[in-house]
């Protein structure tokens, strides 16, 4: 673990700079989003639409933010008066989820000591991979990237680092290869496929790509199942599919959740990345305008990040044969199969999809307890109030054209923090995702599936 060290050290001055650059973006930061009026509140009914389009929008206008609905309940953002009295004149059943958004913001930002520019600071946030310091907070995109080289660096004969493109805004799109390189075990590369971040503001979608990402490695040669999972298949990590969002959620607006991309409405930037792929892209209207969360660009392909990875899929058809994808997004503990944009599309091979799922949400509840529903993609709308969760996803295109396994995983919690979740949870549901990674390579190097 020495050489480790050293490398460590080669960097410091480099990390230190990039560091340094990153406080000044925070400093020179003016309009920062504010949120401190607002609150995000659980509205129990059954018809969502009804609560959205005829309560809140009458009132409000676009000035609300639906976080999650079910044919239960509704998690709304919006301002504490506004919605008083939209509570009021329609006798809402509701709860107060989150009150502070704004000390819930502050809560998911690292201390105030790990900006500090000394090296004993950068020997924290990079310290040892075994301490793993490094998920004591989540991360900003330049410290990602530049732990992501360091670990392509530890681990030379086992990673390799791959820009894919440079987004709108400057930032790699990084895609992190793990392959043993086992040409025996793994003769026509059986390859997964796990994705992080396509919403900007799911930060713990991001932490736990990064925090399987380095398990994998640290157990392989270790553990006898990681090292066999290793030698028998290659991963492909993208722990930040939105490089430019997760950047503009950590200095601009940390709810943002599309892309930074012009949209031809000046004031209405970003295309939503889980509408933008061409598989069932939707031409509804409803997600057409693009000051809409859920705007799908208005052509599929049309946001740089997925055509960059469906370029980059195509060039390397024939090098690996992807067998599994996992796409985590937050929140609400599920685990989803497709389709997603249609309940009446019935996925090939379901009887053994479904016992995928269920057993990746028993690995979960075997490790921290908790459990994670399995759920049709179909029928989760996220912040889409149309049915269904529209077309155009990552989860659905990489199970029609890619991946013979394909999942989208909800991470935690089930509202209360909802995308604030605090950091402290990042490494019990990085454990709990990690045992349903092992579930699923298990599952796919079964030799009956
Ligand atoms: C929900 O409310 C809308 C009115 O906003 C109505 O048109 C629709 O039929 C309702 N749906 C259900 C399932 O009750
Ligand atoms: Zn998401």
């Amino acid at each position: 673990m020495f050489g480790n060290i050293s490398i460590l050290f080669a960097h410091l001055g480099f990390a230190a700079a990039a560091l340094l650059r990153v406080c000044a973006a925070v400093s020179a930061e003016e309009d920062k989003a504010d949120y401190s009026g607002d609150q995000v509140y659980r509205v129990f009914t059954h018809n969502a639409s009804a609560l959205v389009h005829d309560m809140i929008r009458p009132v409000v206008g676009s000035q609300y933010d639906v976080w999650m609905q079910n044919d239960k309940f509704v998690d709304v953002r919006l301002g504490r008066d506004a919605f008083a009295e939209i509570a009021r004149e329609n006798s809402l059943e509701y709860e107060v989820y989150v009150s502070d958004i704004e000390a819930a913001i502050r809560d998911t930002m690292p201390g105030n000591s790990q900006y500090d520019v000394n090296s004993d600071s950068m020997q924290h946030a990079f310290g040892s991979y075994g301490g793993d310091l490094f998920f004591d907070e989540y991360r900003d995109l330049h410290t990602i990237d530049l732990w992501l080289q360091l670990l392509e660096q530890t681990y030379p004969s086992l990673v390799k680092l791959e820009q894919i493109t440079t987004t709108p805004e400057g930032h790699p799109l990084n895609v992190v290869h793990v392959s043993a390189q086992n040409t025996e075990a793994n003769p026509d590369k059986k390859t997964i496929v796990i994705s992080g971040g396509l919403h900007a503001r799911e930060w713990i979608s991001v932490s736990t790509t990064l925090f399987m990402l380095q398990r994998l490695l640290q157990e392989y040669g270790q553990d006898k199942s990681t090292t066999h999972y290793l030698d028998s298949l290659d991963f492909l990590f993208i722990p930040v599919f939105n490089p430019d969002g997760y950047e503009y959620s950590w200095h601009g607006d940390r709810l943002w959740r599309k892309n930074r991309q012009a949209t031809g409405v000046e004031q209405c930037p970003g295309i939503d990345l889980d509408r933008s792929f061409n598989y069932e892209w939707d031409e509804s209207e409803a997600h057409e305008y693009p000051c809409s969360e859920s705007y799908n660009g208005g052509a599929p392909f049309a946001a740089a990040e997925t055509k960059a990875w469906h370029e980059y899929l195509g060039g390397i058809k024939g090098d690996y044969r992807i067998f599994g994808y996992l796409d985590l997004h937050s929140y609400s503990e599920e685990i989803l199969y497709p389709y997603g944009y249609s309940c009446e599309a019935v996925p090939r091979d379901f009887e053994n999809l479904l016992e995928l799922a269920f057993g990746l949400a028993k690995a979960v509840r075997l490790t921290t307890r908790k459990n994670y529903d399995v759920v049709a993609a179909c029928k989760d709308a996220g912040s889409d109030l149309t049915p269904g969760m529209g077309g155009g996803s990552a989860l659905d295109y990489m199970y029609h054209n890619r991946a013979r396994w394909a999942l989208q995983l909800k991470l935690r919690d089930t509202g209360s923090h909802g995308f604030l979740l605090p950091p402290k949870f990042i490494r019990p549901v990085g454990h709990e995702i990690y045992a349903a990674l092992r579930y699923f390579c298990g599952f796919i190097l079964n030799p009956e599936m």
